[in-house]
């Protein structure tokens, strides 16, 4: 995707695969900047102060992390160093199965190495192959959700899709799960707006999301999160699409705090609700999403905002110096409430997101 008229994609290898360089999402949208990252550490902290963010692209930084620790292990203790970093990196983040995913993907392929050189270059191979199949599963999740959109189109010209969090390709590697469809339509030429949900506490919406958009020239407006019931109550919002960071077997989904009140909007208006992402988002070992870990992070990200003052960026105190705030990052939207899937493989009900089949879009 472009920012400045520049693709850009959001990780990548340094020459020699030394380390690898990532945009900073902390800072944007004011300053685009980016960071090296050179070790298993480096990535692990990374993840956990969400320098990069969203399930995707954590399960490929995750991948690499790996990589980095085989890649500075002595031979002599290379599996227990990647045992330990490999953990250390699982623990960074946990309600986004990717991360738990592409880190075990890469594990297991070092293990089929028998020399140490050559589970490095089983390690670096894997962690390029997830950065590869992560880009290919988002393109693919825009052409089929493209044909919601089309179906909007033909029937009523414009269209307006409202989104949560940021579900674009600063989550993924390019694309994004749940814009990827809208920057297909917008390719095509049909004319669609976002609403662009801001998403409090840490505001990915209004500050990730927006950017993205508006660096690629798709028409957006950010709402506040408590917006959204309203414009769909008033005919504004033709489908919502989100994305998501662990979908149970059954179709529950974890995705950022504020989706499920969504859900629940979208039910009652009768507005569409679908959930994108890459079957790396799937958690099979969960029938339910009863088990989902939901991360609980600083409640300072409640009680206080970042934002750009008139002397440069600014971190403002919302609440009285002394109230305490609480800070679940996710929450679960059941089942019931999805109207469908979109996937790498098609669009899918719930019911049948397991199996593949029974495809809503032919
Ligand atoms: O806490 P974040 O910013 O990592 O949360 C991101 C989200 O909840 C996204 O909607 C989700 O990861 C889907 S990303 C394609």
């Amino acid at each position: 995707m472009n920012i400045g008229g520049t693709p850009y994609r959001t990780l990548w290898e340094l020459p020699g695969a030394d380390a690898i360089e990532v945009i900073d999402q902390r800072v944007l949208p004011h300053r685009f900047t980016t960071t090296v990252l050179r070790t298993a550490d480096e990535v692990a902290a990374a993840i956990r102060d969400m320098t990069v963010r969203g399930a995707p692209l954590i399960g490929a930084a995750g991948g690499y992390g790996v990589y980095l620790a085989a890649r500075a292990a002595a031979d002599e203790c290379i599996d227990t160093t990647i045992t330990q970093a490999a953990k250390m990196l699982a623990a960074a983040r946990p309600t986004a199965v990717n991360l738990g995913w592409a880190i075990g993907f890469v594990c297991h392929r070092v293990q089929t190495a028998t020399s140490p050189d050559d589970k490095r270059k089983a390690a670096l191979a894997a962690a390029r192959q997830i950065v590869a199949d992560e880009l290919d599963r988002s393109r693919r999740i825009g052409e089929h959700g493209l044909f919601l959109i089309r179906e909007v189109a033909a029937r009523k010209g414009a269209v307006n899709v409202l989104t949560h969090c940021n579900a674009g390709w600063l989550a993924c590697i390019d694309y994004g799960t749940a814009t990827a469809p809208v920057y297909a339509a917008h390719a095509e030429g049909i004319p669609i707006h976002v609403w662009v949900d801001e998403t409090r506490p840490r505001n990915q919406g209004a500050a990730l999301t927006a950017y993205e958009l508006g660096e690629h020239g798709v028409p957006h407006t950010v709402i506040a999160d408590n917006a959204g019931g309203h414009l769909m109550q008033r005919g504004l919002v033709d489908l919502v699409i989100v994305g998501a960071d662990r979908v149970a077997a059954n179709g529950d989904t974890a995705n950022k705090i504020g989706t499920y009140l969504k859900a629940l909007a979208a039910h009652d208006t009768g507005v569409p609700f679908y959930v994108a992402l890459p079957s790396s988002t799937i958690d099979h070992t969960l029938p339910d999403g009863c088990g989902i870990p939901i991360e609980e992070r600083s409640p300072d990200e409640v009680r206080w905002i970042d934002g750009l003052g008139t002397h440069g960026p600014e971190r403002i105190l919302l609440v009285p110096a002394q109230s305490p705030a609480r800070n679940p990052a996710f929450d679960v939207t059941p089942a019931r409430l999805i109207t469908g899937f979109i996937t790498e493989d098609g669009i899918f009900p719930a019911s049948d997101l397991k199996q593949n089949k029974n495809k809503i879009n032919g």
